[in-house]
């Protein structure tokens, strides 16, 4: 039997999703141990490999069909571009893609003035603003803590995930304009999809029926 491959986000999204796979006995008692240095896991009696790998990553793994199957976060799928099917939503990992800073820069998005955006998302700010607001700004990509560009003065407004709401509010800053809602995804590649059709669609029933 051919295996199928899983690629799934490390961090956050890992835990979820092997508990959710428990639930319809897609289990992997190998990738418990949290002293593990193994990056690649195995259930041979289902036929089934896992790894984890960093969500920008996961897309990739999917497009060239590394992995048959990967589990990663919407904001990822949209930003990356990959050429993949999306097929579930997973109903978890619920959170927001929106445009925050300063409520003084509200009037910016009002009258579509030349802003700086910063973002660890350059793709889907660029979507949103040129294609969708019309409206003509500067895009600088950072790799974290996005809230501080607003607040030492690198940019007016920041496009980033909003979950709680928590780090704004802590920080001064609010949602000025949503742009889309984001939960995690099981994307499948193209081939796959065709070649191992029945096993990746009793997956996806299976998972329908608990999320
Ligand atoms: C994410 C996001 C926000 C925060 C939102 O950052 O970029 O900073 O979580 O969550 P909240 O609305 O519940 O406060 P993450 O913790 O992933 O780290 P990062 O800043 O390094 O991207």
């Amino acid at each position: 039997m051919n295996y199928i491959t899983f690629a799934l986000t490390k961090g956050r999204l890992a835990k979820t999703t092997l508990d959710l796979f428990e639930t319809i006995g897609v289990t992997c008692e190998e990738m418990k141990d949290k002293d593990s240095r193994k990056l690649i896991f195995v259930n041979e009696q289902l036929g089934l490999k896992f790894f984890l790998a960093k969500g920008p990553d996961v897309p990739t793994y999917v497009e060239y069909g590394a992995a048959d199957v990967g589990i990663v976060g919407k904001d990822t799928i949209m930003e990356e571009g990959r050429k993949l099917y999306e097929v579930l939503d997973l109903g978890f990992g619920k959170c927001r893609m929106c445009v925050c800073g300063p409520q003084s820069a509200k009037e910016y998005l009002q009258h579509k003035e030349l802003i700086r955006v910063a973002t660890k998302y350059p793709n889907i700010a660029k979507d949103y603003f040129y294609n969708k607001k019309h409206q003509t700004v500067e895009i600088i990509k950072l790799n974290g803590s996005i809230e501080l560009a607003p607040i030492v003065g690198l940019s007016e407004v920041i496009v980033d995930i909003v979950e709680t709401g928590s780090t704004l509010r802590e920080n001064g800053l609010t949602v000025l304009e949503e742009i889309c809602p984001l939960s995690a995804r099981m994307v499948v590649n193209q081939v796959s999809m065709k070649m191992e059709q029945e096993r990746i669609w009793s997956l996806i029933d299976r998972l329908r029926k608990v999320i």
